[in-house]
């Protein structure tokens, strides 16, 4: 689907999510999100906690699995994912219940990753998989942290982040040396589990990347290419990342 500008783009999706949430309040049901950070989703976030505030939606039967965390990072550290769901999203919203948040923690010792990667896929299956993911694009074409190369069938695990990765996150940790060098996502099978994903991209340099997503080959090299083999996933763009479609 292609959208005008960003705003447009943003708002469309907010109301999917909306409307997931409220169809499962209504039915007296837990909805389960699947959610990411990044740039992209941030206006989203804005108009979710806009009609939280306005007091149309409700997060008190919402449960929340993020994507991914960067290893060896602090929770309270401004780069973390956990302190941008909160600046972003949980801080403003008054009725969840926090131990539904979940997010992969950034500081484990080594001989932790692969348990509380087991425990992350585990609490997924628990609150009974994703309704709705919300994915952002990588400039390479990765999603969460699943970077070239990642396997189909991974689930979530410890990776070792690309230089491209690396040098976009540059400005936000001041400077390239000190982006940590791992980081914990959930794997492209947990990804594809969701009933519904939406992935999110904007601007001219997302083009590229956003073409060979949607038109080109399935390959491990584009892992956003294994959206075309899920059923009910859709890539919402504006119009500058839809020019090289
Ligand atoms: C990081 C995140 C991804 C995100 C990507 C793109 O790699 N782990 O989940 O999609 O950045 O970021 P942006 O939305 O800022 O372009």
């Amino acid at each position: 689907d292609v959208y005008v500008d960003a705003d447009e783009l943003s708002r469309a999706v907010a109301v999917q999510f909306a409307s997931t949430i409220n169809a499962a309040t209504a039915a007296g049901k837990k909805c389960v999100l699947g959610l990411a950070t990044g740039s992209t989703p941030v206006m989203v976030y804005r108009e979710l906690v806009r009609l939280h505030k306005e007091g149309s939606l409700s997060f008190r039967n919402v449960i929340t699995f993020n994507l991914d965390e960067y290893y060896g990072i602090h929770p309270d550290d401004l780069q973390s994912y956990h302190k941008f769901m909160a600046v972003h999203l949980f801080d403003h919203i008054t009725d969840m219940d926090p131990s539904n948040i979940h997010i992969p923690k950034g500081l484990l010792h080594e001989s932790e990753v692969q348990r509380h990667c087991d425990e992350y896929e585990a609490a997924i299956e628990e609150a009974g998989g994703i309704d709705l993911q919300l994915l952002g694009l990588g400039r390479m074409g990765h999603i969460g942290f699943n970077e070239r190369g990642t396997s189909r069938e991974s689930r979530t695990h410890m990776v070792y982040l690309d230089r491209v990765t690396r040098l976009d996150a540059a400005s936000d940790f001041f400077g390239e040396q000190h982006v940590p060098r791992r980081a914990i996502t959930m794997g492209i099978s947990t990804i594809l589990k969701a009933r519904r994903i939406l992935l999110m991209a904007f601007g001219e340099n997302k083009a590229g990347t956003a073409a060979r997503c949607v038109e080109g080959p399935i390959t491990s090299q584009v892992p956003a290419s294994f959206l075309q083999e899920h059923p009910n996933a859709s890539v919402l763009l504006d119009l500058a990342a839809s020019s090289g479609l």
